[in-house]
């Protein structure tokens, strides 16, 4: 019998910077799900790749003075680097620039073209180029991008468009039928109740204003839009519409796609709806999981808050790092990365827990016994516990497996760890070694160590590929059978006659004080010598910088506003003049305390009406969350007198 096919996907990435330890979370997730169905049995097709057409990656290119698909070469080769330090084990690394991809890409435009599904208009709207999204007025926040809050292009062009409000029924009941599709439920209810049930627009789906992108072939001054050629991709990579579609007709539809939050509007719409439009199965399941946060905040570029995984690996090794993402944050939830964080996990978890296990473990045994391990046993009355406990590990690690709830998995494995360190403590070996009598018992914990190390390391391999090698060679575990997924099921099978070999200590200590400061010097270090691209849109110049006129003044007045529970209206004396300002400061300043304050003051901002109240300028303030302070200057300074 052949076996069962499985078919998992992460996102392609953008290749305009390098990846960070956010970006690898979702691959080492995919590759964890990988690793463990081959454990299981299936015939995996596992694809990630790099998405490298697009209005953000052609201005990054051109920012750095080269062309696109030079830019991106470097760039993808990093990438492909990264994932080999990391143990990724994908089965196809797709690149959008394949030119198989992007014939895949122009037959399925012109399939939806002839069907009526794509059809030609002229297009007004606004487009946010990094998130290569379009934005309608009314869906803007502030003028700004609903998504990442950057500022938007307005673009008018003639433009095809694909008919995506034709399946909002279909998409609707689809979604509601399928309880698996959208995974956790909250993004299910996320789509139905923000974007589905409020009504689809069609989408488009071509640009002029640049070139950087798949031509559409029968209008040659169109390229297709980016999301259309990239969704295509879990196709392409299959060889949908080529000579070759054996692999398309063995994996699709796709087990699931593993994508982050953010991204989960274009997977259980848009795919789905393009898919419905080429008469195509849909995925089975579309899961969306949380972001890894520096201080409450996403990792980005333009936040400077970017962790580079290399660094990462490098100091720790690639088991240790994949463990800390998969354990810290749970599927699906967003997590907080620390440097600390990662430190103590390591210490408590691996060198802790698991380490010291397999040390024990293996130098009791070579003390006690060496070449001779005895194959007469006397048991305990804490064997059955330790033994039950490591047979039911497996059957519930392989029911979160199956739900994808890697850190539930990591938690019952280490319960098990923590229980079989607990056996040493019961059973207390070093007394039992004394005593002569004591051999045959001896012998039976010393074996049940190995024996539950034997199915922890079995366990951990899907987490973690290169420990489980080093615990087998230090247990003297030479036979693959009992290392494969299913005899982690049976308790018992360790030959008897252990022998073991002394090694390394498997996860050293780290002393986390030193550690933090030599970690953080390396990644300042690796900040300062980078020459690395930048996103031009993330910075403004020294010149734009001067346009903006900051003074510091001082508040001699200040009213609440009537009828704005908002609002502030301040008299504030700037120099030689006084100037009347409203601010949206209401809820954490009264006015008499405002009296007397140094402000810092936009000064040459042009002056509004708030309310119907004059204002003719802006006070600055800090704001986190519902909190605001006011910015002001640190000593005593006159009013009037320069910031910048
Ligand atoms: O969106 N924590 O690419 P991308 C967790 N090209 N995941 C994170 C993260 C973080 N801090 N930062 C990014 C794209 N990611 C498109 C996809 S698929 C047909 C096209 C995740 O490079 C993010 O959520 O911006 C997304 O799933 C993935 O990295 C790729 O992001
Ligand atoms: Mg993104």
């Amino acid at each position: 019998m052949g076996k069962k096919p499985y078919y998992i996907t992460t996102p392609i990435y953008y290749p305009s910077d390098k990846l960070h330890i956010g970006h690898s979370y979702t691959t080492v997730a995919a590759d964890t799900m990988a690793r463990y169905k081959r454990m299981r049995g299936y015939d995996v097709m596992f694809l990630t790749g790099t998405d490298e057409h697009g209005q953000k990656i052609e201005k990054v290119a051109s920012a750095n003075g080269t062309t696109p698909k030079a830019y991106v070469d470097n760039i993808v080769d990093w990438v492909k680097d990264l994932w080999k330090t990391m143990d990724i084990s994908y089965d196809k690394f797709i690149r959008t620039t394949d030119k198989e991809h992007e014939i895949t890409v122009q037959k399925i435009f012109k399939e939806l073209y002839d069907k009526g599904d794509i059809y030609k208009d002229a297009y007004e709207g606004w487009y946010c180029t990094p998130c290569e999204s379009f934005f309608t007025e009314r869906q803007l926040e502030d003028g700004k991008c609903p998504d990442c809050g950057r500022p938007v292009d307005k673009i008018k062009e003639e433009a095809y468009f694909f008919k995506l409000s034709k399946y909002q029924d279909q998409l609707i009941e689809y979604i509601e039928s399928h309880e698996e599709f959208i995974q956790p439920k909250t993004r299910q209810n996320e789509m139905l109740n923000n974007f589905l049930r409020p009504g689809l627009e069609d989408l488009c789906v071509s640009r002029t204003s640049f070139s950087w992108g798949i031509p559409v072939e029968f209008d040659k001054g169109h390229v297709v839009y980016v999301w259309l050629d990239a969704l295509s991709n879990y196709i392409s990579a299959l060889g949908y519409l080529s000579e070759d579609d054996e692999k398309y007709k063995k994996y699709w539809p796709a087990d699931v796609h593993l994508v982050g939050k953010e991204i989960v509007r274009f997977h259980t719409i848009i795919w789905p709806a393009m898919l419905m439009a080429l008469n195509l199965p849909l995925p089975k399941q579309v899961f969306g999981h949380g972001w890894l946060v520096i201080d409450g905040g996403k990792m980005s570029k333009s936040k400077g808050n970017v962790v580079d995984p290399k660094i990462l690996v490098d100091r720790y090794g690639s088991d240790a790092i994949r463990y800390f993402l998969m354990r810290e944050i749970a599927f699906g939830q967003d997590g907080n990365f620390t440097n600390e964080v990662l430190i103590q996990r390591i210490n408590s978890d691996l060198a802790n827990d698991l380490g010291n296990l397999v040390s024990r473990t293996v130098a009791m045994i070579k003390k006690y016994f060496d070449d001779d391990f005895p194959t007469e046993f006397k048991s305990t009355e804490y064997d059955s516990e330790v033994e039950k406990m490591a047979v039911e590990t497996v059957q519930k690690v392989e029911n979160v497996m199956e739900q994808m709830f890697f850190s539930d998995a990591l938690i019952e494995i280490w319960n098990l760890v923590r229980r079989t360190n607990k056996y040493i403590d019961e059973t207390r070996p070093w007394v039992l070694a004394k005593e002569e009598d004591n051999k045959a018992v001896l012998a039976n914990v010393l074996y049940h160590l190995a024996e539950n190390l034997r199915i922890i390391s079995i366990l951990i391999e899907p987490f973690m590929p290169n420990t489980p090698k080093i615990m087998r060679e230090q247990l003297g575990i030479t036979d693959d059978k009992i290392v494969n997924w299913d005899s982690s099921k049976e308790w018992g099978i360790l030959p008897k006659k252990i022998k073991v070999n002394s090694g390394n200590i498997i996860f050293p200590r780290i002393d986390i004080k030193k550690e933090l400061e030599d970690l953080e010097k390396a990644q300042k270090a690796n900040v300062e010598v980078k020459d690395e691209p930048v996103n031009e849109e993330d910075f403004i110049s020294i010149d734009d910088f001067s346009k903006v006129e900051l003074k510091v003044g001082e508040v001699i007045e200040c009213n609440k506003v009537e009828g704005a529970d908002k609002l502030l209206v301040s008299k504030i004396k700037i120099g030689e003049e006084v100037r009347q300002i409203v601010s949206g400061i209401a809820k954490s300043y009264s006015p008499e305390e405002m009296i007397g304050k140094k402000v810092v003051v936009v000064t040459n901002l042009k002056p509004v009406k708030l309310r119907g109240v004059l204002s003719e300028g802006m006070i600055l303030a800090a704001s986190h969350k519902k909190k605001l302070v006011l910015a002001t200057v640190d000593n005593d300074i006159k009013s009037g007198a320069i910031v910048r």
